[in-house]
């Protein structure tokens, strides 16, 4: 491991990315010993002018473990508050002084002043932020070390901004330094895909367009935009889950396997299948929008933005083809769960005739309750000779009890600080899901797509359901 200064500045400090997720997961990693050297600084940044220990304050409310305990105050003890703009010069000059004093009075040695800056902001301000962190804050080359930043979505909203808002960062960053958060990277069943796929003889052979009839990547959330319909109603569900969330799963469940597991390998497989993925046709999309979506006073009464879509993608290659993914995002729905259903096809020349009861089909359910199961049939137990479909089912809950799972931006930080890109979107793989996505998005934009209603608490219009069985899917019980 690296030694020597680390500091880890949080721009855009006292909002609520921030508070609710960077702050906790840099918690978590204080409290499992990553960052409780003497070494370690945290710097939050932003406009508001406040105190240290104001800003304290604010986290502490967010931070799960015991609020008042012995940990919770030592960590806070590391995070300094620095107040300035976003544009001009005064606040990032302020901030690379304290976090120098901190380098020098640490005697860091040559080649050790390592520096993380985490962008919890909105991307209006990357540029202007970006410029000030590479002008004021990144010029001690007598002390060495890196200088790391972590952005988050929306990268852009179309194809045009997002390769605008590249360019601005690739003028002053190189690639590796640049950490693009999708947080599902670092989900653990979505991290568990490679594993799977590559590591089991049993998916192998199975694992293409003839055995597998069609692939499901559904995200549902059973609330609906409680406070960000401001943001929302300007990115709407494909934006906000399916260009990026989804299409990163399906990414894993769709790419060739790479030639090692260097980040630059696997991502390198991960930009081919997006690049194969054919234009969406209109007739293999669904759009909905929940009844009283509009009532948020932050949300336009004319809005023609999705809270719910069904997409068919289509995968021009020879693992592929012909085989729908389908990619189900919605808010307001009847319950909150994130799944990948691989349904196979059946079997030929089935002499139990058992085909209704349903197909084999292959479940990871990322959330909640971590989870993989198939879907088999067995015979019956009993006398009889009928069948009956059944579970394999290995529930992480049962089998790794006692086994905390980590959060996911808890251990994308740790990459982040560790130099770990594999998590992380390159440039090419943005610009790839931008462009699947941006003609869609554009005709939405234009009103000429329109949503469907539906009803909070439901499953979504029931258009949605008619195009998954006109891709093939085939309903099974308990679904
Ligand atoms: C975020 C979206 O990226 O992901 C939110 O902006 C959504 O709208 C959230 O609620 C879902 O994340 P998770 O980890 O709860 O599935």
């Amino acid at each position: 491991p690296e030694t020597g200064c680390l500091s880890i500045i949080v721009l855009g400090a006292s909002g609520d990315l921030a508070k609710k997720k960077t702050f906790p997961a840099l918690y978590n990693l204080y409290r499992q010993g990553f960052l409780q050297s003497n070494e370690v600084h945290i710097f939050g940044y932003a406009r508001t002018k406040i105190s240290d220990d104001e800003l304290r304050n604010r986290i502490r409310g967010y931070l799960s473990h015991g609020k008042d305990s012995e940990d919770v105050s030592n960590f806070l003890q590391l995070i300094k508050y620095v107040s300035g703009s976003y544009d001009g010069e005064e606040g990032f000059r302020l901030l690379d002084t304290k976090i120098y004093e901190q380098e020098v009075s640490k005697n860091t040695q040559e080649g050790s002043s390592r520096r993380l800056f985490y962008l919890a902001l909105p991307p209006s301000v990357y540029p202007s932020v970006s410029k000030m962190i590479r002008s004021f804050c990144m010029n001690r080359s007598d002390l060495g070390g890196w200088t790391r930043i972590v952005v988050e979505k929306p990268f852009g909203k179309d194809l045009d901004s997002a390769e605008a808002l590249s360019s601005q960062l690739g003028e002053l960053f190189e690639e590796k330094q640049i950490y693009r958060i999708d947080h599902y990277l670092g989900k653990e069943l979505v991290q568990n895909l490679l594993v799977l796929r590559f590591a089991n003889r049993f998916f192998l052979p199975l694992w293409n367009r003839d055995h597998i009839d069609n692939i499901q990547i559904v995200f549902r959330e059973d609330f609906g935009t409680d406070g960000r319909g401001g943001y929302f109603d300007e990115y709407g569900i494909i934006r906000d889950i399916i260009q990026n969330h989804l299409l990163q799963v399906l990414c894993l469940v769709a790419m060739e396997k790479p030639i090692s597991l260097k980040p630059e390998h696997i991502r390198d497989e991960k930009v081919k299948v997006l690049q194969s993925v054919e234009s969406i046709a209109d007739e293999e999309v669904v759009l909905g929008q929940y009844d009283g979506y509009k009532d948020d006073s932050t949300v336009s009464d004319h809005s023609n933005t999705p809270t719910f879509a069904t997409v068919v993608l289509r995968i021009h290659n020879e693992r592929w083809e012909g085989v729908p993914f389908i990619l189900k995002a919605g808010k307001a729905l009847n319950s909150r769960k994130a799944e990948i259903r691989v349904q196979f096809k059946e079997v030929p020349g089935d002499i139990f005739r058992c085909k209704k009861q349903g197909r084999n089909e292959f479940v990871i359910r990322l959330q909640p309750s971590e989870a993989m199961y198939m879907k088999l049939t067995v015979k019956q137990p009993g006398l009889e000779m009928s069948t009956i479909q059944s579970e394999l089912d290995l529930s992480y809950g049962q089998r790794y009890q006692g086994v905390a799972i980590p959060e996911a931006y808890e251990r994308l930080i740790l990459d982040t600080i560790r130099g770990d890109q594999q998590h992380f979107v390159r440039r090419d793989e943005l610009k790839a899901a931008w462009e699947i996505f941006t003609p869609l998005l554009h005709k939405i934009d234009r009103g000429e797509l329109k949503p469907l209603p539906y009803k909070p608490g439901s499953r979504g219009p029931a258009e949605a359901d008619e195009l998954l069985a006109k891709a093939g899917y085939m309903q099974t019980h308990g679904y």
